[in-house]
């Protein structure tokens, strides 16, 4: 990935690197147990590209249902979008055992704990809402868009969906 202008482009390559193979050539990053990883990075950096992403998924998410929209009452969402824009990037890495580690696991947790909350209930079929959201938003915005990147970013984000609304570790 070259695209410098992408933050989350590159940091997803070194922690490939660093993180899992510790030193060890490329070709043990490209036995990733999800091949599907890397057509989302990529479809991850194109959509980031657009200045409106965040904002078309958060619209169409909050807009999906007034349960959803009640959620986010009191939430300052422009810093809720930076958040997102960083978890999106955890979430995958997290589907991916290549590049999973402990870091990347604990920050997972921090996302299943908060959103369990009482003060948060999500509720499990949010999570539902929040994928077909996101892929439909991901169908507008990225100018590569097939719908073989969208089953890919289905794939991928629900290993973290399931895990965040599975039982209380
Ligand atoms: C994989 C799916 C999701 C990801 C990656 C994600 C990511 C995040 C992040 C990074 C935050 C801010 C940090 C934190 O509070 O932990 C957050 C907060 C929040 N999320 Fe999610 N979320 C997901 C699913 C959902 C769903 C399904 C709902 C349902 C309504 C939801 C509602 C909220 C709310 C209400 C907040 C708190 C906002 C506040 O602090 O006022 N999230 N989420």
């Amino acid at each position: 990935m070259t695209n410098t202008n992408n933050p989350l482009a590159a940091p997803y390559i070194d922690a490939g690197n660093n993180m899992k193979t510790g030193g060890l050539s490329d070709a043990v990053v490209a036995t990733s147990s999800l091949p599907q990883a890397a057509v989302v990075q990529q479809s991850l950096a194109r959509c980031l590209e657009s200045p409106t992403f965040l904002d078309a998924f958060y619209e169409r998410f909050l807009g999906s249902h007034q349960a959803i929209r009640q959620k986010f009452a009191h939430t300052d969402m422009a810093r809720q979008k930076q958040l997102l824009k960083r978890a999106l990037l955890v979430a995958l890495m997290y589907a991916d055992t290549a590049v999973s580690n402990t870091l990347i696991t604990e920050r997972v947790n921090l996302l299943k704990d908060s959103h369990n909350t009482a003060k948060l209930r999500i509720e499990p079929w949010m999570y539902d809402t929040w994928l077909d959201s996101l892929v439909r938003t991901v169908a507008d915005t990225d100018t590569l868009y097939s719908p073989y990147i969208g089953e890919c970013w289905r794939k991928c984000m629900s290993v973290t969906i399931e895990y965040l609304r599975g039982e209380q570790h």
